[in-house]
């Protein structure tokens, strides 16, 4: 209200000045140009006199009568506004005047006056106009008339004039000003609500958008559209703002004031096994993993997980506390054990049969069981107990992972309303129409928003999940702030693309160089030095593409035999889920693919595609993104995806082509790698084709700024924005929580 008011005076006032600034210059102009008007009048007036008089006065003049002389004039002056006349001689000499004419004005002053644009003389008495008209008899000039017009009715009426000027000018000013002060006023905050609306798609427009249905997906494309250009903006501005694992822990402890971090996810970041030689441990390949490790080494706390590993009990405490990583003991991992009924009806079943299909777009039907949904129930609660009781505190930062838990931000909020709960959501998020499949999709939804912040890879997901909620639960969205409130809970959905950690001068220096890396692998493979190389890592799943990329690899081959013999594609499948039927059947078709693709282009001592269905250490993986030429990302649909992020780290010598699927959202940011449709398998092939023959200085030239991109956005920045966004939200509360025990008090 008070910003409202200052706004119109700062309006107001520079009007007013500007009025008065015109009152100020408007009125000697008026002034001078009323006189001129009148003048000219005047003169006309004195034309018309002397027409008159000319006959009767140029004969009194020539019989030298002045008895009639000083009649005609007496007649003359009865007009108020004729002052004075006098007649004079062709040779400019004064013959006759009248009383009033002014004795010491000749002819001469007042030929010289007459001739002026404003023939004013001032008298005694006032200022008088001065006129000059020829006297005509019968065709020839007798002499000059000279008619003193009284001026002072002129300046009346000047005064006048100028009184009312300003009258209507404060008249006009008061006018504007109330105008707008009642349109500031009402107008202001109307237009601001109906531009809201529209965005919305309601208010004003409502009946609009009712009757023409077209007009609210045309105003949430504006709004994404705004969505995006204020993303891109932002990015742009961060460019420069580097984020680290120092800088992540700086956040935490100041904004964070120190606040206890639990991580809760399904997939432990490390595995212990037990192998013969006694135990060892694994990273899985996960992506998950890959992101939220570097952020835990940096902030310590505790990491909430499912122990799936056969040797997991045999490592940790009586509190099933572990510290990892192993052998630097940087924070605890905390193994949940699972039943294998649990882990059927919860992980394989409800989380990987139901929600991952029905979250990918993949063309593989989720499938929705009551059993599994009351398990996933029961395991989510499971894993709220864990949280409460490894909460030192009631206001511990919780990061929830991933479609795994749905159901736990609502249930942690139950048992720590204080918590901070981020939520990221690792997978797509599919429209309102798609996930109405899930019968339990309000239970899901009402889990979600227990969260204070549900993250997402892409501003898209975010959109994507605000519509699912608005066409499902009676909740408030602001699109404005990308808000959902019900039942009091306030959550933010936002976008926070995740990275990986960029490797540290000591990672990188351990590496073997990219020359040694190309002879070993293609040596362990049998191949010769110059064979061209395009890797794929990936888990052995549906949504990666997998079967598309061999596709391409073989429509290649047709196209370019002379490549037949010295290009292979080296796939490592980490086995996945391999329970499932779907993911049997799937890894089960890819080996027939892989074979019979072998049959056609395969050499002697030379596949065409190498299919390695087992895990790998990350140090392999690098080994193999450095001995690439390509690195081949295919998905189907995906989250993010950070094995292309990861080719591009291993890369240090700016050399190799990433080939990106559009339907990962990790080809938002990459925009220099041969972004393809992993579906269309010509395309896919000229692609491929194009990278291996891609000259090294494009290689150079896109890998150098692929290299940016990912060293500046980076997985610290993921988790930066996301607890910056957090202790604001915490602050918000803290001093609304205040404000409320105060108002109490
Ligand atoms: O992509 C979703 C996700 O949870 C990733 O974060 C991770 O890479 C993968 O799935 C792990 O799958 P799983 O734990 O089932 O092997």
């Amino acid at each position: 209200m008070l910003s409202t008011l200052r706004l119109q005076f700062r309006f107001l006032f520079p009007l007013l000045l500007t009025l008065a600034a015109a009152a100020y210059l408007a009125l000697p102009l008026l002034d001078s140009l009323t006189l001129r008007w009148f003048s000219r009048d005047l003169t006309l007036r004195g034309v018309l006199v002397t027409n008159t008089l000319a006959d009767s006065l140029s004969t009194a003049v020539q019989e030298d009568n002045e008895a009639r002389v000083q009649t005609l004039f007496n007649r003359a002056v009865q007009d108020e506004r004729l002052v004075a006349l006098g007649v004079c001689s062709p040779n400019g000499e004064l013959l006759r005047r009248s009383v009033a004419f002014p004795a010491d004005l000749s002819c001469t002053h007042a030929a010289e006056l007459a001739e002026l644009p404003l023939p004013k003389l001032p008298l005694a008495g006032g200022a008088v106009h001065v006129g000059m008209h020829k006297l005509m008899l019968d065709g020839s000039k007798v002499g000059d008339l000279v008619l003193l017009h009284d001026l002072s009715f002129v300046e009346r009426r000047s005064q006048d004039t100028q009184k009312y000027l300003i009258a209507f000018m404060v008249a006009l000013g008061a006018i504007i000003a109330i105008i707008t002060v009642i349109v500031a006023q009402l107008s202001w905050r109307g237009w601001v609500k109906g531009a809201q609306a529209l965005l919305r798609g309601e208010g004003l427009l409502t009946p609009l958008v009712h009757s023409h249905r077209d007009l609210g997906p045309l105003a949430d494309d504006f709004r994404d559209r705004l969505r995006d250009l204020d993303d891109a903006y932002r990015r742009s501005l961060d460019r420069d703002d580097h984020w680290d694992p120092e800088r992540l822990r700086a956040l935490l402890h100041a904004q964070l004031r120190g606040d206890e971090l639990i991580v809760v996810s399904n997939r432990e970041p490390y595995i212990h096994e037990q192998g013969s030689d006694g135990v060892y441990f694994k990273r899985p390949a996960s992506g998950l993993v890959t992101a939220v490790e570097p952020v835990m080494r940096a902030c310590s706390g505790t990491w909430i997980a499912h122990g799936s590993g056969s040797a997991d009990r045999s490592v940790v405490d009586k509190h099933d506390r572990v510290m990892v990583p192993p052998g630097s003991d940087e924070y605890t991992l905390r193994r949940i054990w699972l039943t294998p009924e649990e882990e059927q009806g919860y992980y394989y079943g409800f989380a990987n049969e139901g929600l991952w299909p029905l979250c990918h777009v993949a063309h593989v039907r989720p499938v929705f069981r009551e059993s599994d949904w009351e398990t996933y129930k029961r395991v989510n609660e499971r894993f709220a107990d864990a949280v409460v009781a490894e909460a030192r505190s009631e206001d511990p930062v919780v990061l929830v992972q991933d479609y795994h838990f749905a159901l736990l931000p609502a249930l942690i909020r139950k048992r720590l309303p204080r918590a901070t709960i981020l939520t990221f959501w690792h997978i797509p998020w599919p429209n309102p129409e798609s996930f109405s499949i899930c019968p339990w999709r309000n239970e899901l939804l009402e889990g979600l928003l227990g969260s204070t912040i549900v993250g997402f890879h892409t501003r898209y997901h975010c959109k994507n999940f605000i519509e699912t909620v608005e066409r499902n639960l009676e909740a408030r969205t602001e699109h404005e702030h990308s808000t959902i409130t019900i039942n009091k809970q306030t959550t933010l959905i936002e976008s926070y693309p995740i990275s990986i950690a960029w490797p540290s001068d000591e990672e990188r220096a351990a590496w073997p160089s990219v020359a040694l890396c190309r002879s070993t692998v293609r040596e362990r493979l049998g191949l010769p030095a110059e064979h061209k190389l395009a890797v794929g890592v990936d888990r052995f799943d549906y949504t990666k593409g997998i079967l598309e990329r061999i596709h391409a690899v073989e429509r290649m081959l047709e196209k370019h035999p002379k490549l037949v013999g010295s290009f292979s594609l080296v796939q490592v499948a980490a086995p996945s889920r391999s329970d499932l039927d779907e993911y049997k059947a799937f890894q089960q078709r890819i080996r027939q693919v892989t074979d019979r693709v072998n049959g056609r282009f395969g050499r002697p001592g030379c596949q065409a595609v190498y299919l390695l269905a087992e895990h790998h250490e990350h140090d392999a993986v690098t080994e193999l993104y450095r001995a690439a030429d390509v690195c081949v990302v295919t998905s189907l649909h995906d989250g993010m995806n950070l094995v292309c992020k990861e080719f591009v780290a291993a890369r240090d010598d700016e050399q190799g082509v990433l080939m990106l699927s559009r339907f990962a959202g990790a080809a938002a940011e990459l925009n220099e790698a041969l972004i393809v449709n992993p579906y269309h398998v010509e395309e896919g092939a000229d692609a491929l084709y194009r990278a291996i023959t891609m000259p090294a200085a494009e290689q150079r030239e896109r890998m150098s700024n692929l290299r940016m991109t990912v060293r500046d956005f980076n997985v610290y920045r993921w988790a930066g924005r996301m607890l910056a966004d957090a202790a604001r939200w915490r602050l918000r509360e803290r001093i609304e929580a205040r404000m409320l025990k105060h108002n109490h008090d």
